[in-house]
């Protein structure tokens, strides 16, 4: 028993299940994402950490594996300006670590570590007729967003609030994706950054959704802590049109997540996420861990996003190599509950068992 706009959202996107896989750079390739739309979800390929020429060699390889609809997926932030005295500020802060791991905080290059969704991006990603795009902070520039349209390939975009929903609406947004505050990885927030405002304007997936659903007219997809069918039926209740999941996919053996990673999200740990700037510059949810309970998860010192990578990078290395998670991103939603070691395809099934 779905509804008629869920029936059409399906239909549009060539998928038989209301079931998308998020897109989640740093845990997953294309195994994931082919596995997830073979089973008849859409699978994702998040392209914010590739190379172009990696992202090609991924499109070839999702191309070659499956003849099912995929969705493709990158971010739309401003690159921000270098800013040398908070680099120094930054490498400060970290400094006692460096010591204790014997890093040379000199030797540690500057760089962003994500890059922005392109006119160049595009070029690569184009000659693949990807049926979906969807949008992370925003969307790209309207010059490039007629291009991807025109392409006839389906835009899905982050909201969370109601007035980015409507506002990627108005933009030409095909379906809003309600990204709840319970929900791994980055906020998508984009229309208010400042982080002092930003994140009081943020909801709960079951407070954000309904509302959503009453103010746009275009489909509605829920993300954030639904871990199991009856979350998904419970989300499509309140009108979601489809549901992403993420953290949920984490334990598969598609996903890339590492064994550091995936004994964290299987433990007690998991009971206790944060909000988090220290591994990026922008909030995003992980397994709290030592490093943001010492520096404190919000510390406003780390660089605007994506520039405070490169310097904790070599600290997570130093730290993975002795077998912890000190200093990784143990990325993840606040319902871990769902994480199962099954295959993609099975889980995919098992979400939709409801609806
Ligand atoms: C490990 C991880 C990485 C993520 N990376 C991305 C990404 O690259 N692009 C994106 O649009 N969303 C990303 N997200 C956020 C998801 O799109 C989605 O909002 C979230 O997974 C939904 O909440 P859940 O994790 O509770 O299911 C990521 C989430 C996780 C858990």
């Amino acid at each position: 028993m779905t509804s008629p706009v869920s029936a059409a959202l399906r239909q549009r996107l060539g998928i038989a299940l209301p079931i998308l896989q998020a897109p989640m750079a740093g845990v997953q390739d294309h195994r994931l994402a082919v596995a997830v739309s073979e089973a008849g979800g859409l699978g994702a390929l998040p392209a914010a950490m590739l190379t172009l020429e990696a992202l090609r060699g991924e499109l070839q390889a999702l191309r070659a594996a499956t003849g099912r609809p995929f969705n493709v997926n990158f971010f739309c932030h401003e690159p921000p300006a270098a800013d040398a005295p908070r680099e120094a500020a930054w490498r400060q802060a970290l400094a006692p670590y460096y010591a204790e791991a014997g890093i040379d905080a000199a030797a540690i290059p500057a760089g962003p570590g994500r890059q922005p969704f392109s006119a160049e991006a595009w070029a690569v990603v184009e000659p693949f007729s990807p049926p979906v795009l969807s949008f992370h902070f925003g969307l790209p520039a309207p010059e490039l967003l007629a291009r991807v349209k025109r392409s006839g390939a389906v835009v899905l975009a982050s909201a969370t609030t109601v007035e980015e929903a409507l506002w990627l609406e108005a933009q030409g947004a095909d379906a809003v994706i309600a990204q709840g505050l319970e929900a791994g990885g980055h906020r998508g927030h984009f229309l208010d950054v400042d982080l002092a405002t930003a994140l009081t304007r943020q909801m709960g997936t079951f407070a954000l959704l309904p509302q959503v659903v009453a103010a746009v007219k275009v489909p509605v997809i829920a993300a954030g802590g639904i871990a199991d069918a009856d979350g998904v039926a419970a989300a499509m209740a309140l009108g979601a049109a489809a549901v992403q999941l993420g953290t949920a996919y984490l334990l598969c053996p598609e996903a890339t997540t590492t064994a550091i990673h995936r004994a964290a999200l299987a433990s007690d740990a998991a009971r206790h996420t944060a909000l988090t700037r220290l591994f990026t510059g922008r909030p995003a949810r992980g397994i709290v861990n030592r490093v943001m309970r010492e520096l404190g998860a919000l510390n406003p010192a780390a660089p605007a996003f994506p520039l405070a990578t490169a310097a904790i990078a070599p600290l997570r290395q130093w730290a993975e190599q002795r077998g912890s998670g000190d200093f990784s991103p143990l990325w993840a939603g606040q319902n871990t509950s769902g994480c199962r070691a099954v295959p993609a395809g099975d889980l995919t099934r098992a979400l939709a068992a409801r609806v």
